[in-house]
């Protein structure tokens, strides 16, 4: 058992361990899915520029796995990108990349994000702060000057310069600006006559342009802060029909279709300084911020012209690049697969591993459980066997007890009809003889005895014959409709004279007068007879005993109850068995009628049961169903039952309750015996016989509870006490223990009297300081001997005491306290030898006993008077001082307690035959 719930355990912790393995495995996953979160804010996104730029991003991103990436485009709107930040900032980033639309509107949120702890790179446009973690973008003040440069550079003459500008307010459009002025600024023929702000659009520029078209025409050179506006510029010349040679410089140079590169290629414009997006870079230096890695504040990327002379070299190198790029991308994408198989294969393998570690152990434990299991199986079955072969046992032993039960119980029904005729050749006799006033003179009180027993001999012989009847032979009553009420007062009515005679009170209750019920009246007031006898018989004087009569729905109650000895559980447990006598029914309970009780209420479908309280009384309480949808009909009959004849029924019943007055009257002129004994009993009819037969030899008293017999102990002080164990009140051991332990009454001998006939119960009477221990049936003479032994025992055992004067070479004695008692006693009167004033009473007071007590206990251990042995031992001392010390009469006198020497003189004479002078003479002599 506790193996197994190891076992659960181990398989518990294993599959804990499993769903933890699984959970480490996918949590790693996600861990490096969402590493770093980064933000990325840009002015505007649906130009080729800043698509390039994006696409650089998510190209140099591909490479750190895991990585969120999160994109905002304003469209080119301050307002929207301020916004768009601060949602970012209040979703959670690790790092904002920003290209600001506009320096001062942006510069707050960039700041606050930079505040909050928040790494910033600002890529291409800038702030208006310098509250920023890194920069990644061109040179736009050295980009403008390199375009000044190459226009100064390129054309003779006096040259008009129409510049076509950003956005105003963004940095890239006034460092362009600036750079531009300053680029010229070397060539004094060369001079800025018109501008514009395109703020890099094409169709702003164009628009711009239109409204300076007259001006257009004086213009020999362009400079547009990027490739887009340029090519605007191309479209308005055309549009006006100008053919005039005009110079056009953009910014970008980008690769790809619609790109810088391909304007220059298809003489839209003539040339375009390069602006690298720096896309690649910033997430570079993203990585290097996030992983606390070095990295350059300010990253400033290269720039150069490009025109006709190294276009084409510029775009054999983009196609270069972007096959390479597709290479890469390619390849990552293989990569990336194979991560992901690499990874599936992983989780696989982790869950095969587990799954096989798993698979090892519970395989193991299985073996083990099957291993386990075989034993257990094994025993299993011997265990089994060895049930079986016992149940056989059993069950031919039961088959045999119940045979020799019933060989039993048909050998006594047979001897049973055997005694009827000759128990009715006594009873009927015995009646005519019971009749003649003569003879009922002389011996009266045996042939009540003899009525009585033969009578509950007869009883117990027809309980017999019907327990038999019914129990063995299946008997079925023959119920017949009739009112209850009537039937059961008739049966109440039979023993109210005898409940009279023993003071108990007698009555019958009922909740309606009209109980019709169906059943046998012949059977059923066997039950009645049986129950209300018990409750009369097992009463205490002046008890109660209580019939009730309740009728209930379905059923009606008959509750018997009484006030008398009661049972204790175990008793009660075992009233209704076959056989039982109860402990408390020495003479009276045959033992058989509450189990014939049972049997005929049954057979009657109803139930019976009591409840008791020792001391207190008993409740039986008897259930009989009404109507008679219970009966068959062979059970039911047409005969109605003759109630007239339940008085002579009765007879059986209550014959043995006609008790004579308890006990014999004490002749008040017998002369006092020699021995008194104290008998304790509370059946009448035996304390009765004891007391007759004891009055022959002893002085009787009698007692019929416990606590009566203490009294009486105490009072009388027998010579013997003659006990029954189980008594009402105080039990013949507690007796026996309280008087042996008491120096009043611990001389007396004790004999319990007892149905315990078992060796322990004797064994624990004995204990109880009992001296003998006899059990019932006993032998009259049997116990007479032995009541007459122990008196002769005691009176050697007191012979024995006052053999010698000398208490101190006394032999011990098993009465411990007896011994105490005589040390006690003869030591008080040893001290006051010489005081003539001693009394008996002044050792009554000194050893706490009543006069008649100690008189009674001297007598019984010393043989003789208290005066005599004071008397005694006053001249068995002065016979000692007169032979050994040289004192006068006079003071021998004195010290042995004698106020006159003249009454020393006779007394001393009448004992020794010699006065005490004669005597000293003598001995000295
Ligand atoms: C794209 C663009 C580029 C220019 C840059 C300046 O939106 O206009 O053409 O070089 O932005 O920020």
């Amino acid at each position: 058992m506790h193996k197994r719930s190891v076992y659960i355990d181990v398989i518990k912790n294993m599959f804990v361990l499993l769903l933890f393995a699984c959970v480490l495995i996918s949590c790693q996953k996600a861990k490096v899915k969402s590493a770093y979160t980064i933000g990325f804010s840009q002015c505007v996104g649906s130009d080729l520029w800043r698509r390039t730029m994006l696409d650089e991003m998510k190209m140099e991103l591909s490479l750190h796995p895991g990585v969120k990436f999160v994109y905002a485009d304003a469209q080119n709107r301050s307002v929207k990108q301020i916004a768009q930040v601060h949602g970012m900032l209040n979703a959670g980033i690790d790092l904002l990349v920003i290209s600001p639309n506009e320096a001062q509107p942006l510069t707050p949120v960039v700041e606050e994000a930079y505040n909050k702890g928040i790494p910033v790179i600002i890529i291409d446009r800038k702030t208006a702060s310098s509250l920023y973690t890194a920069y990644v973008g061109g040179d736009n003040y050295a980009l403008g000057r390199m375009a000044g440069e190459y226009i100064g550079s390129s054309l003779k003459g006096k040259i008009s310069v129409l510049e076509v500008m950003g956005l105003p307010g963004s940095s890239p459009a006034i460092e362009r600006d600036r750079g531009f002025n300053d680029g010229i600024g070397k060539f004094p023929n060369v001079h800025v006559t018109a501008k514009v702000y395109g703020d890099w659009l094409k169709p702003n520029a164009e628009q711009q342009l239109f409204r300076i078209k007259d001006q257009l025409l004086k213009v020999d050179a362009v400079f547009a802060h990027n490739d887009v506006m340029a090519s605007g510029v191309r479209d308005i010349f055309n549009q006006l029909n100008i053919s005039k040679q005009v110079k056009l410089v953009g910014v970008d140079a980008l690769p790809g279709d619609g790109g810088g590169l391909e304007m220059i290629a298809g003489k839209v414009i003539d040339a375009s300084v390069l602006y690298p997006t720096g896309g690649k870079e910033a997430i570079v230096t993203a990585f290097r911020i996030l992983n606390k890695e070095q990295f350059s504040r300010e990253n400033i990327l290269q720039s150069l012209v490009i025109d006709s002379s190294n276009v084409q070299l510029m775009k054999m190198q983009w196609s270069r690049i972007k096959n390479q790029q597709k290479d890469i991308e390619k390849q990552q994408g293989l990569i990336s697969e194979q991560q992901l198989i690499y990874e599936n294969q992983q989780i696989v393998l982790n869950i095969i591993v587990i799954t096989l570690v798993l698979a090892i152990i519970f395989g193991g434990l299985a073996f083990y459980w099957l291993m386990e299991n075989r034993k257990i199986n094994k025993s299993l079955a011997a265990k089994n066997d060895e049930i079986l072969s016992q149940r056989n046992q059993l069950i031919e032993m039961s088959v045999k007890a119940e045979a020799a039960t019933e060989a039993k119980l048909n050998f006594f029904t047979n001897v049973s009809h055997e005694f009827r005729t000759p128990l009715t050749l006594i009873i009927s006799p015995l009646q005519d003889l019971m009749r003649n006033e003569k003879i009922m003179a002389v011996g009266g009180k045996n042939m009540q005895v003899i009525y009585q027993n033969s009578y509950r001999l007869l009883r117990m012989v027809n309980q017999l014959i019907d327990y038999r009847k019914i129990e063995y032979d299946k008997q079925l009553i023959k119920a017949s409709e009739n009112n209850l009420v009537p039937f059961v007062r008739e049966i109440a009515e039979n023993f109210r004279l005898h409940a009279q005679k023993l003071h108990i009170h007698l009555s019958v209750s009922t909740n309606t007068n009209d109980i019709k019920c169906w059943f046998d009246a012949n059977m059923l007031d066997k039950v009645l007879f049986n129950l209300i006898g018990n409750a009369i018989k097992f009463n205490n004087d002046k008890g109660k005993v209580k019939i009730n009569i309740i009728k209930r729905t379905d059923d009606v109650i008959i509750e018997v109850e009484d006030t008398g000895v009661g049972m204790n559980p175990e008793e009660m447990n075992q009233v209704f068995d076959q056989f039982y006598q109860a402990t408390h029914m020495p003479l009276n309970g045959s033992g058989i009628g509450l189990a014939l009780s049972k049997e005929i209420i049954k057979a009657h479908h109803g139930s019976i049961e009591v409840q008791s309280e020792k001391w207190k009384g008993s409740k039986f309480t008897v259930v009989l169903p009404l109507g008679d949808d219970h009966l068959s009909p062979l059970e039911k009959t047409n005969r109605t039952d003759d109630l007239a004849d339940l008085g002579k029924r009765s007879e059986i019943y209550s014959a043995d309750l006609k008790l004579e007055p308890a006990l014999t009257e004490i002749d008040p002129l017998r002369p006092p015996m020699e021995f008194s004994i104290l008998i304790v009993e509370d059946n009448q009819e035996l304390l009765q016989y004891l007391s007759d037969k004891f009055n022959e030899h002893f002085d009787v008293y009698v007692a019929t509870n416990g606590n009566d017999a203490i009294i009486q102990a105490y009072e009388c002080v027998p010579d013997i006490i003659l006990s029954d164990v189980v008594l009402p009140g105080l039990s013949g051991k507690t007796i026996s223990e309280r008087l042996k332990t008491d120096i009043r009454t611990s001389h007396i001998p004790i004999i319990l009297l007892t149905a315990q006939g078992s060796i322990e119960q004797q064994i624990s009477g004995i204990d109880a300081m009992a001296d003998l221990y006899i059990t019932k049936p006993f032998n009259f003479d049997y116990l007479l001997a032995n009541v007459k032994n122990l008196i002769r025992s005691r009176r050697i055992l007191k012979d024995h005491f006052t053999s010698d004067i000398s208490t101190a070479g006394r032999p011990s004695t098993a009465k411990s306290i007896d011994k105490k008692f005589i040390n006690d006693f003869s030591g008080i009167v040893e001290q006051n030898l010489a005081n003539d004033k001693f009394s008996v009473d002044d050792i009554c007071k000194l050893i706490g006993v009543s006069r008649v007590q100690l008189y009674r206990k001297v007598k019984a251990l010393l043989g003789c008077s208290i005066t005599d042995y004071i008397l005694n031992r006053r001249l068995k001392k002065a016979k000692y001082l007169l032979q050994n010390e040289d004192l006068s009469i006079a003071e021998i006198t004195y010290l042995v307690g004698f106020s006159n020497p003249n009454y020393f003189a006779t007394v001393f004479k009448a004992k020794y035959g010699c006065t005490p002078t004669e005597f000293k003479r003598n001995s000295f002599s």
